[in-house]
Order: C-alpha cells, then sequence, then structure tokens
C-alpha cells in the first residue's frame, strides 16, 4: 500500500523546484492534495501532471504572504475531503545582498513570505488538525493518527554570506516548528523542519543564468561561489528536487510517527 494512502495534505510552493517534487511524490503515494503557489500558470500545470497520473487534487494561487490565502487553502482542504492530516510549506524564494548594503524592502520580503508565510499556514492548519484530533479524542479517547506540520528551513538558518534576511527568516521558522512540536505533542500533532543545503532550482543555479521572481528579483548564486559551495559537499554534486521531496514524503509517513520537533539536515553532508 502506498505511504500516504487515504491522507489529505496542503503543500505550498508546488508550481515549481522541491514543493512541485513533494506534490507528486505525495500524489503518487496515495495522498489527495489541495496546492498552492503565487504562480497560477505552472500551479495548474503541476495538477494537471497529478491528475494524468490518476491522482486527485485541487489548486489554491495566491501568495502566502496572505492570511486569507492559507485561510482558503485550508478550508478548500476541509470542504474537499472532509480533513487534514499533512501541511508542507515550501514556499519562498531568495533576495540577497551583502548585509551593509540590505534595504528594508529587502529584508520584509523575505520575512513576509517566509516567515509569516509559515506562520500563517501552519496555525491555520495547526487550528484545523487540533479540532479534528480533539473530535478524535472525545469519539475513542485517545488520538491514534498523528498529523503533520512540515516546514522548510535552510543551511543558511546558521549563517550565510548575503542572506541575512533569508538566514533570519529560516532560522525562525525552525524556532516555529520547535514550538509547534511542543503544543501539538499532546494532540498527536507532530511538526518538523528540513534544512536543506545546496539543492538544484532556480534559486541555486548559477544567477548569470538569468533568472528572475516577480519580473525584477534576480535570483540563483554568483557562479564562483556556487562551485565552491559545490565543492564544500562532502557528495560532491548539489541535490535534486527528488531527493529533496524524499525526506519530506518520511517525515509526512507513519515511519516518523515518534519523530517531533527536529530539524532533518538534507545536504550532502555539508557543514559550515
Ligand atoms: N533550492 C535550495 O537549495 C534550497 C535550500 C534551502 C531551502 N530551500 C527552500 O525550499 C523552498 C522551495 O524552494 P525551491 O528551491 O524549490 O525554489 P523554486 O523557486 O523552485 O520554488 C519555489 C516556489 O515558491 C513559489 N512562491 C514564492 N513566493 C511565494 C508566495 N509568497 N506565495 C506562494 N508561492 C510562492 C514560487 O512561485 C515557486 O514556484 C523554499 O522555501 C526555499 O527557501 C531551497
Amino acid at each position: 500500500m502506498p505511504s500516504l494512502h487515504q491522507k489529505i495534505a496542503v503543500v505550498t510552493g508546488a508550481s515549481r523546484g522541491i514543493g512541485r517534487s513533494v506534490a507528486l511524490r505525495f500524489a503518487a503515494e496515495g495522498s489527495s492534495l489541495i496546492i498552492n503557489d503565487l504562480d497560477e500558470e505552472l500551479l495548474n500545470e503541476t495538477a494537471s501532471t497529478i491528475r494524468e497520473n490518476g491522482g486527485t487534487v485541487g489548486v489554491v494561487a495566491g501568495s502566502v504572504n496572505e492570511e486569507a490565502t492559507a485561510q482558503s487553502l485550508i478550508q478548500t482542504a476541509l470542504s474537499e475531503y472532509g480533513t487534514l492530516d499533512i501541511a508542507v510549506n515550501c514556499a519562498g524564494f531568495t533576495w540577497d545582498g551583502m548585509f551593509h548594503k540590505m534595504t528594508h524592502e529587502q529584508w520584509q520580503a523575505i520575512i513576509d513570505t517566509h516567515l509569516t508565510g509559515t506562520f500563517f499556514i501552519a496555525q491555520n492548519a495547526f487550528v484545523a488538525m487540533r479540532d479534528i484530533a480533539k473530535q478524535e479524542s472525545n469519539n475513542t479517547s485517545s488520538v491514534s493518527s498523528s498529523r503533520r506540520i512540515i516546514t522548510v528551513a535552510s543551511q543558511s538558518a546558521f549563517g550565510n554570506l548575503g542572506q541575512a534576511n533569508y538566514a533570519a527568516a529560516k532560522a525562525g521558522i525552525i524556532g516555529l516548528t520547535k514550538t509547534i512540536a511542543i503544543e501539538g505533542a499532546f494532540l498527536n500533532i507532530l511538526a518538523n523542519t528540513v534544512a536543506y543545503g545546496l539543492m538544484d532550482t532556480r534559486l541555486t543555479r548559477p544567477k548569470e543564468q538569468g533568472e528572475v521572481f516577480q519580473q525584477r528579483i534576480a535570483l540563483g548564486v554568483p557562479a564562483t561561489i556556487r562551485d565552491k559551495a559545490i565543492e564544500s559537499i562532502p557528495l560532491g554534486r548539489p541535490g535534486t528536487v527528488e531527493e529533496a521531496a524524499g525526506p519530506i514524503l518520511f517525515l509526512a509517513s507513519d515511519d516518523s510517527s515518534y519523530i517531533t520537533g527536529q530539524v532533518i539536515e538534507v545536504n550532502g553532508g555539508a557543514h559550515l
């Protein structure tokens, strides 16, 4: 039986990169999904791919910066499927710059999407999961099934050149997730975060390739810095999006039912 048989999940940032890979893998493992992203056209492409492969999925386009998006995402899952088992926050981008030059706009944009966006999705999911778990405990006097909140941090949370805004947001996500784990434990709501190193997506490809976010923010890492970063990875290469999705699948599955409040580092062995 697939590992997420009959599980209901929401995944943000599912138009591309890690979030898309998580959504495809969850669907292949039997989960029914509601997926989100800013980029509606690509989000619908992810949904079409899932449906072509026999999966069940709905879409809620919009920015995770707005609480209304989180509310709509969770309410859609509840109204479409009647319950919620798993929430995964993959939405994000980078807006790098040296600390002494970082603008307030640059700082706030990253805090809004990564930290506040994760707060909105996780809190709305948590409230729904609490209600469902309480109902279950009223009916059976225990909460046998565990529900999962999975957030995405980064190795940058421990400090990274040119990423003061992103490092602060990702470090915040670690503290937020550990706190959710403490407060959710009595209702068997588990919360863990995955701290990726260098995974191969548009956020980490050579900046010289000219990839931009929302028509104005340059994405990627300067080629010389990227080459040095790859040299420092014991496995000698960036991770793939499939390798990023695997640990999230594990944290969503019954195989991780005794793991909560953890930071799982997925980085090819790299350490600062
Ligand atoms: N790629 C890496 O090496 C790496 C390393 C550490 C952490 N991460 C984290 O992994 C997550 C996924 O990143 P990725 O590498 O797959 O990047 P990506 O650019 O391939 O995918 C991110 C997706 O998030 C969406 N998004 C951005 N802002 C949004 C918003 N406000 N609301 C809704 N959707 C939004 C984008 O449209 C995009 O489709 C991010 O949180 C990122 O910080 C990535």
